[in-house]
């Protein structure tokens, strides 16, 4: 296959960025997106170019360091994909793809296709975790969890952290992202001590992080690899609602639960 690229390029936050185009030669169906990067990126080093930026760690879909926008689509035409995980033969031969990176206020541009998302951090260090006491693990069946939670939590709990959410939401809101870090604890019995302190915290550093807010256009949801369901920002409403009604440090008592 035979592609044309569109790809931004910009060398740093304070410079303009500029779309340039590449031609990719002999694209095997086989190879993966930024597999096909890797051989733009080694011809480019050949003639002596720079070659295009783009995160990537894993590759193979389950740590959240890649991502980015093809043709206006975050991680691409497929569904439930990420752009690490999409392979070239879901392209055609002749196709022209434009290659952007995510574009929000919150996430500052740092090169090419990359952005920094220190602003998910800071909302994860907020509340992103519980206290149980450090020792010897528990027994697991020492504290039951009903099928029904455990498996809403553990659908939340599969939230990468990529980012895309947010590149695909017209507002730049986290809150698909936010409302599964809040359900993946919040729904658990073990995540029940600071469960109001937790809404409350990761909303206001949200906000602060300069994320817009949800207008429930649900594009988060259609981008995301891992499809969190928009449920989640429902019940992050609720929760960070109880956390004003209860004031922040007000204790849960009982079992985890929606
Ligand atoms: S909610 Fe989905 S799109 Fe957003 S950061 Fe998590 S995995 Fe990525
Ligand atoms: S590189 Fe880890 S999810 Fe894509």
């Amino acid at each position: 296959m035979k592609l044309t690229l569109h790809v931004w390029r910009q060398p740093d936050a304070g410079t303009d960025g500029r779309f340039v185009t590449y031609v990719a030669d002999d694209v095997s169906p086989d190879m993966s997106f930024l597999e096909m990067l890797d051989v733009v990126n080694d011809g480019l080093a050949t003639d002596g170019q720079d070659p295009i930026a783009f995160d990537s760690d894993c590759r193979e879909g389950i740590c959240g360091t890649c991502g980015f926008v093809i043709n206006g689509i975050a991680h691409g035409p497929e569904r439930a994909t990420t752009v690490c995980q999409l392979h070239m033969r879901h392209f055609k031969d002749g196709d022209e793809l434009t290659l952007e990176p995510w574009r929000a206020k919150a996430f500052t541009p740092l090169k090419d296709l990359i952005v920094d998302r220190q602003a998910f951090d800071q909302i994860i260090q907020r509340g992103g975790f519980i206290s149980a006491s450090t020792g010897s693990a528990p027994e697991a069946n020492s504290t039951p969890v009903p099928k029904e939670i455990s498996d809403d939590a553990m659908d939340s709990a599969a939230c990468i952290g990529c980012g895309a959410c947010v590149a695909a939401c017209p507002n730049a809101a986290a809150m698909l992202f936010t409302g599964a870090k809040v359900s993946h604890l919040g729904l658990l019995p073990q995540g029940q001590p600071e469960r109001w302190d937790r809404a409350l915290k990761m909303v206001e550093t949200m906000d602060a992080q300069g994320f817009g807010h949800c207008t429930n256009a649900a594009e988060c949801t259609d981008a995301c690899p891992k499809e969190i369901p928009i449920e989640v920002i429902a019940r992050m409403n609720r929760d960070y609602i109880q956390s004003t009604l209860r004031g922040p440090s007000a204790k849960v008592t009982g079992g985890g639960g929606p």
